[in-house]
């Protein structure tokens, strides 16, 4: 028997931690959580049920209704259902970005996702991504990874990655957006993006994602043989 291994990965909006993480996930068999997602998953909730006007109380409110469940699938997608919906497409829009920083300042909305996360990791090995994975969820996990690059390099994957989806969104722009998300994230109250003293940081600047990959997945590896030994 080999006791569960948490793996946290941090980092800032499009250093690439979900497509890792999941990559990773998949060949060392972890399960993977995305807790942006659940944020995400409550944002649309409470916008669905009180509009964009919301208070403080009406979410404290709604979390005694919600019901989060993740899956993290063979295919190597992750799927987020809210109350048996599949909402994992819908918590993408523009709407649920816009009132996300609000909701997930709350401390009891913090405190509800943590909680559920911590759950999770007792029945399995699980890798997570996040903003406060290695800090404040789970600052015991097994390993704590910090994945970074260079705002300029953040903004060219985003427009890569809108010009596969087929639209033109200039790289100046996405420089500005992703410059103003990462103040954002650093200078919250709650959850802030910071470095855990014990993480690997990783600048993946000038690597390829697949190095990514596969320098997170022997570190993973050495961790899961370690357990074994001990
Ligand atoms: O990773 P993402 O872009 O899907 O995250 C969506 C939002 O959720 C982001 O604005 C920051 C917030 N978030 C958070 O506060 N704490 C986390 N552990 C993960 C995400």
């Amino acid at each position: 028997m080999h006791k569960n291994i948490v793996v946290a990965v941090d980092g800032p909006a499009g250093s690439g931690k979900s497509s890792v993480s999941k990559e990773v996930a998949k060949r060392a068999g972890l399960q993977y959580i995305d807790s942006g997602a659940l944020y995400r998953a409550i944002t649309l909730y409470v916008l669905t049920n009180c509009g964009e006007d919301f208070t403080q109380d009406d979410v404290s409110r709604l979390l005694n209704d919600i019901r989060l469940k993740q899956f993290f699938n063979d295919d190597g997608s992750c799927t987020t259902y809210c109350n048996g919906v599949d909402v994992s497409e819908k918590i993408r829009n523009e709407t649920v970005a816009t009132h996300i920083g609000k909701i997930s300042d709350i401390v009891v909305v913090r405190e509800y996702v943590n909680s559920l996360m911590r759950n999770w990791a007792k029945d399995h090995s699980i890798i997570v991504d996040g903003r406060d994975i290695g800090t404040v969820v789970f600052p015991d996990a097994d390993i704590k990874i910090y994945l970074d690059a260079t705002v300029e390099e953040r903004a060219l994957r985003r427009a890569k990655e809108y010009a596969q989806k087929g639209k033109n969104i200039d790289v100046n722009e996405l420089k500005v957006q992703i410059a103003r998300r990462d103040q954002q994230d650093i200078n919250r109250p709650y959850g802030a993006l910071r470095i855990a003293q014990d993480a690997i940081y990783i600048d993946t600047s000038a690597m390829t994602q697949q190095e990514v990959i596969d320098y997170m997945y022997s570190l993973v590896c050495d961790r899961i043989h370690s357990n074994y030994r001990t």
